[in-house]
């Protein structure tokens, strides 16, 4: 009997003591570091997100625009739920986006391929890899989710939690620099099973910056027809990569019109191409046949409805304002070629700084990549050099986020590279 006043000796064990160890997520752990930091000179070439010159956040021009709009409105329906696929008017223009769609000039083959296409918004990008992960996982039922090494880390994390085991095509060459184009398509003739999936970054990928060329594209998707690998698109920089929606929505776009057989999806993230990071905008969208695409919207809501019930409203509402406008869609795209132009910039104002500084080693892959990031080769300990010494933030991969640049800080950065590349091996 435990006497009155007296503590219980033996010590509470709880049903959680054999919670796993998990990492932080590197990237947002940076991006704490770095807010942190009070060093004058710190540079952020962590998180992938846009930065001005001036090493600011820019709120796109025609985004204000429209938010003012939409304040001035003051439409008393704006706090209301929306459906649980989401706001459908921007979902049919999202749709209309990435697949090449007129929908004011309808042909009949696009309201044929229309009529293949299940849509529901999503929480950005990461919502809409998750939703299809988890849609894959009951009904298709992979042996396994083939993702690009390196990939985006999220990647893992998100095929993780649907239980689909993974694999690994190889993507990058590290003593090349460049993409591993043989070693992927062998890799997956000899290994790849009908029914596994396979992620595929639509264009500027995430982190190595290499994407196969139109060719390279035909051949990779003519394995995934013959061996009847399922194709999961993430596209997360269309119109940001290149400037142009078209160019980067190609490889998504060539599936849909020359090869009508296959079914695929793709997961739409507008956190950066409309520069809405934190209103978590995005779309899933579900390539099958005609006949199961309503059965597919209803399982994709089910999925939805248990999670969170629908995606947020406000950030979707800004893109469809946008894209359903001529002259706001082409402000937007005017907004696009701000961006990524400034990006190509300062790509080469690095490459021509460390040309300049005579830094050892070959640099012309910074100029060859493309979209947000540069995998620069530096090994883990330059990174943390660079860090330690410089107060200069990447990825321990090596991985840069080239929007981190300016023309303020490049010749500080290229410096600070040239020392670390000389003096840590
Ligand atoms: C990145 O890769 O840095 C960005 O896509 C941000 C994120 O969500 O990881």
């Amino acid at each position: 009997m435990v006497e009155s006043g007296s503590k219980p000796t033996t010590a509470r064990k709880s049903v959680f003591a054999g919670l796993p160890h998990v990492a932080v997520d590197e990237i947002f752990a940076l991006n704490h570091a770095f807010i942190a930091d009070t060093h004058p000179q710190k540079v952020s070439l962590g998180i992938g997100v846009y930065r001005t010159n001036e090493g600011k956040p820019w709120p796109l021009p025609t985004v204000e625009k429209v938010e003012k709009q939409l304040l001035e409105e003051k439409d008393i329906t704006r706090h209301e739920y929306l459906a649980i696929e989401g706001n459908i008017g921007f979902l049919q223009l999202a749709r209309d986006l990435m697949f090449g769609f007129d929908s004011k000039n309808e042909s009949a083959a696009e309201k044929e391929a229309k009529s293949r296409i299940a849509s529901v918004q999503a929480v950005s990008g990461t919502g809409a890899n998750h939703v299809g992960a988890i849609f894959l996982a009951h009904h298709l039922k992979p042996k396994h989710v083939w993702l690009s090494d390196p990939s985006w880390a999220n990647h893992n994390t998100i095929w993780d939690l649907s239980g689909i085991p993974i694999k690994q095509y190889p993507y990058y060459n590290p003593s090349t620099r460049k993409l591993d184009f043989e070693g992927m398509l062998q890799k997956l003739e000899t290994e790849a099973q009908e029914g596994d999936a396979i992620l595929l970054h639509a264009c500027a990928h995430n982190p190595t910056g290499l994407d196969p060329t139109q060719e390279q594209w035909k051949a990779i998707v003519d394995v995934c027809e013959r061996k009847r690998i399922f194709p999961f698109f993430d596209s997360a920089y269309q119109g940001f990569a290149s400037g142009s929606l078209e160019k980067d929505a190609w490889a998504v776009r060539y599936v849909l019109n020359e090869k009508p057989e296959m079914e695929m999806c793709v997961a739409q993230s507008f956190s950066k191409n409309c520069g809405l990071y934190g209103q978590r905008v995005g779309a899933f969208h579900l390539v099958t046949v005609p006949e199961l695409r309503e059965t597919a919207l209803k399982n994709l809501c089910h999925i939805i409805r248990g999670e969170y019930s629908m995606a947020p409203r406000y950030g979707a509402e800004i893109v469809k304002k946008i894209l359903s406008d001529d002259e706001l869609k082409a402000q937007w795209q005017g907004d696009l070629e701000v961006m990524s132009s400034r990006i190509i910039s300062m790509r080469k104002a690095l490459y021509e700084e460390l040309v300049r500084l005579q830094t050892p080693g070959t640099w012309d892959h910074i100029v060859i990549q493309n979209g947000m990031f540069s995998y620069t080769g530096l090994t883990p300990e330059q990174v943390v050099a660079l860090k330690e010494k410089y107060h200069i933030y990447l990825l321990k991969s090596g991985r840069a986020s080239i929007s981190g640049l300016s023309e303020n800080n490049v010749a500080y950065v290229a410096k600070a590279i040239d020392d670390v590349v000389r003096n840590v091996v």
